[in-house]
């Protein structure tokens, strides 16, 4: 049942990608901005709507615009970009058609909208395809200049696109059900710390984190990989529409306490989009060539105000200063937030994950004292669950302030360079301090715990490791400060993406560093307590190194070809959406679904205790203690020699049966197939991952909650029974 289910959301979680890719509402091409890119002096444009029909070979329109020159003669030229390839660079004497009917050109309202049936000859030129592929990278620019002079005297550029991108509405709803879904389970399972579901969440959410992140660097994307890391811009708390009453309020305050910077809009980003990058892709950005000279002299002259009034069309020329610049600029106001609003909307949606938090926390805390004034079970129950309440929920905020963390400091940081409103600063100091308190400051307890006595201290005090086991307890004891470097390289993520923003070799380049020294951490002194968590740990790793180096490709001044970067884009969406199947697939492992129900079937306490706690843990204690003894001679703190655990047939991380004679088959699959890694398997390379919270388990009964029996004791027999079952089924 619970695999069933497991494929079902699997699958379902495939379509919707693969939606992106196959479904194609309409096969049509259509304007998607339209700005001026020269003052505009002759032609007015107050709306620009073209779209073609492959359907039909039709064209229809709805413009408005307007000819306000008298007795101008111009020439106009016709340039089409698609993939920085130029199909179409046509110039035509307007003095030369028609009879000379343009010539000069009339002063003329043009109002109106049609759909008029192209003749095959022009509809044949447009090849099938551009239909087809989503965050397609093109636009149309019309040219009119005077005839005589060869000054500019319009200039307007149209984006085009057909309506298909890897942003996909679906693709966001069913990652964050999956989130939201996760976090119920762990919310479940986290009354025993050495749960996996928890350090599972962690990863997830990192994931997604690392993946909108790795779309803030100063390198020409392609739209494609933009589109598809704003699926998650969530998971940084970005959240906006179009039509965005936070957004406003931010914009006032904005205003009134000094931000000068531009407001959000509701309209499309990507006619701001600095003109050398994607989607324009104009390396000749003098596409108005030769007139480069000519279209500086007109922004520096005055715009004549009365003409301008009317219009809603932006100017947007290469001297412009409401051009967006890549990175934050891009990715954030894609999605309606201003660039100088982002942190603002990041640290209101902190307030009120905390007020939901508070509100949770308050909720459990009055059924614990409801259950108090009620007598509602047992009287040893309650005040174990009393007692415990407040490290739980300590180990719940620790978790919070880690998945917070990216967000606050890298747009807490980006907020520091911009020279706007005074009172986002002082919120950004204040959010900055809070989050690196809450970080560090169970960091420094854990630290200074193992100061005072050794590691296992760690693992053995119910307080802290019920408080702080987020942090540590996935970990091997020798291990247990591994969570330090990979919050250290989020902090240094923080400060390449914000301080060195305008270099984007320099971050790509600090980010692999940074990537691959994490990788080589986790290869070497694989620290998890189990091999699939290493395993688990350092596919991620290696993930985030493979994706770091191919972004290289991005790097504006190596000048990689639009449609090479286009498919370099397309790949890197494959990559990771396979990396979010795997990680889903882990998770829903892990969920314990199958153990919810198994438990009404079992009634004695030992049954129960091991449906609870899985063969997982049995093994990963066996495992933690036979390392530890062996540390004193292993410098990597794992034993050499062949041990009880490596005859385990199943591999414990991954099959948590919690009946052992019926294991569904796909557990078995996975696990065999991981079984097979031994010890002695040379993986390559092997990834660090910035939090690399997977499952772990405490190697002695620490859980203050669960048990008032000796763990060890029960665990030992269970994982002995456990290993004999299993080993039998497998024979
Ligand atoms: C053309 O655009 C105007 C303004 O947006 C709108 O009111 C009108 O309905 C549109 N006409 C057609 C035929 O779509
Ligand atoms: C524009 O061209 C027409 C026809 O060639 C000519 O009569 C007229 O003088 C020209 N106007 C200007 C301003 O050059
Ligand atoms: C065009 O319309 C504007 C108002 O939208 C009007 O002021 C102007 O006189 C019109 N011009 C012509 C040539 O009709
Ligand atoms: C072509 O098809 C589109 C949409 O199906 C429709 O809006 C348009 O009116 C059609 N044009 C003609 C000329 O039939
Ligand atoms: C932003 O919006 C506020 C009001 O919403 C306005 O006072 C301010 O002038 C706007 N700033 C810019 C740069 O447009
Ligand atoms: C378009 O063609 C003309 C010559 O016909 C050339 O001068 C111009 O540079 C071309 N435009 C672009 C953007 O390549
Ligand atoms: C602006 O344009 C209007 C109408 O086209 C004209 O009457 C006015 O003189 C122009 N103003 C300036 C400063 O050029």
């Amino acid at each position: 049942m619970f695999s069933s289910l497991a494929r079902l959301r699997a699958i379902a979680f495939t379509l919707s990608f693969h939606a992106i890719f196959s479904y194609a509402s309409e096969s049509s091409l259509f304007t998607s901005s339209v700005t001026y890119c020269s003052t505009p002096e002759t032609l007015l444009i107050q709306q620009f709507d073209v779209e073609y029909f492959a359907a039909n070979q039709s064209v229809s329109f709805n413009i408005s615009a307007e000819s306000v020159d008298s007795n101008v003669n111009v020439s106009a030229s016709l340039l089409v970009n698609v993939f920085g390839i130029e199909p179409v660079n046509i110039t035509i004497d307007l003095c030369g058609i028609l009879n000379g009917a343009l010539c000069p050109l009339p002063e003329y309202n043009f109002t109106g909208s049609d759909s008029i049936s192209l003749p095959d000859s022009i509809s044949g030129i447009i090849p099938p395809f551009i239909f087809k592929i989503p965050d397609l990278e093109g636009y149309a620019q019309l040219t009119l200049i005077e005839v005589g002079t060869g000054d500019v005297k319009a200039c307007v550029q149209a984006t085009l696109s057909n309506g298909l991108s890897t942003r996909q509405r679906a693709v966001e709803w069913t990652t964050g059900g999956i989130t939201l879904f996760t976090l119920l389970v762990a919310l479940w399972h986290s009354h025993n710390p050495t749960a996996i579901l928890p350090y599972r969440l962690l990863d997830l959410i990192y994931l997604f984190q690392s993946i909108a992140v790795s779309a803030l660097l100063d390198l020409n994307y392609p739209v494609t990989y933009i589109s598809f890391a704003l699926n998650f811009a969530w998971s940084l708390s970005l959240f906006s529409s179009s039509d965005d009453s936070i957004q406003d309020a931010i914009n006032n305050m904005r205003a009134l306490t000094g931000g000068g910077l531009a407001n959000s809009t509701s309209s499309s980003a990507v006619a701001f989009v600095n003109r050398k990058l994607s989607p324009f892709n104009s390396d000749s950005a003098s596409s108005s060539s030769g007139s480069i000279s000519t279209l500086s002299s007109l922004a520096r002259r005055t715009v004549n105000s009365s003409l301008l009034q009317q219009r809603d069309v932006a100017v947007v020329t290469s001297e412009s200063d409401n051009v967006l610049s890549a990175g934050i600029p891009i990715y954030v106001s894609t999605i309606n937030i201003a660039t100088a609003n982002a942190f603002m909307t990041v640290f209101l949606c902190t307030i009120m994950l905390i007020a939901i938090a508070i509100f949770v926390f308050g909720v459990g805390w009055a059924s614990l004292l409801a259950m108090e004034k009620f007598r509602l079970g047992p009287d040893e129950r309650r005040s174990r669950l009393k007692r415990a309440y407040p490290s739980w929920v300590r180990a719940w905020i620790l978790r919070l302030s880690l998945v917070m963390f990216i967000p606050i400091v890298v747009f807490g940081f980006y907020q520091w360079t911009l020279n706007d409103s005074w009172l986002s600063i002082l919120f950004s100091v204040i959010a900055f301090l809070g989050i690196m308190i809450a970080v560090c400051y169970p960091s420094v307890v854990v630290i200074r715990s193992v100061r005072r006595s050794e590691p296992s201290v760690l693992y053995t005090e119910p307080f802290l490791l019920n408080s702080y086991g987020p942090l540590y307890a996935q970990f091997l004891p020798s291990r247990y400060s591994f969570f330090l470097p990979v919050v250290v390289a989020a902090f240094f993520k923080a400060i390449i993406v914000s301080f060195i923003s305008s270099s984007g070799m320099a971050q790509i380049i600090l980010f692999l560093i940074l990537e691959v020294a994490l990788v080589l951490r986790v290869l070497i002194l694989r620290p998890h307590k189990v091999r699939g968590a290493d395993i688990f740990s350092s596919f991620l790793g290696i993930i985030r190194v493979v994706c770091s180096g191919l972004m290289i490709a991005f790097v504006q001044s190596i000048g990689v070809k639009p449609i090479p970067r286009y498919a370099l884009g397309l790949v890197l969406d494959v990559i990771n959406s396979i990396t979010i199947l795997v990680v889903i697939f882990n998770i829903a492992l892990h969920s314990g679904i199958q153990r919810l129900w198994k438990r009404h079937e079992t009634s004695t306490p030992s049954s129960r205790s091991s449906s609870l706690h899985g063969s997982s843990d049995v093994i990963l204690e066996k495992n933690a203690a036979s390392s530890s003894e062996d540390s004193s001679s292993d410098p990597f703190g794992r034993p050499r020699n062949p041990t009880p655990e490596r005859n385990v047939p199943l591999d414990p991380e991954v099959n948590q049966p919690y009946n052992p004679s019926s294991p569904t088959g796909t557990t078995t699959d996975y696990a065999s197939t991981r079984q097979r890694d031994s010890e002695s398997t040379n993986f390559g390379s092997v990834l660090p991952r910035r939090w690399s919270f997977t499952p772990l388990h405490t190697p002695t009964d620490s859980s203050a909650l669960d048990h008032s029996t000796p763990f060890e004791s029960t665990l030992s027999r269970t994982s002995e029974e456990q290993l004999e079952k299993a080993s039998h089924s497998r024979d």
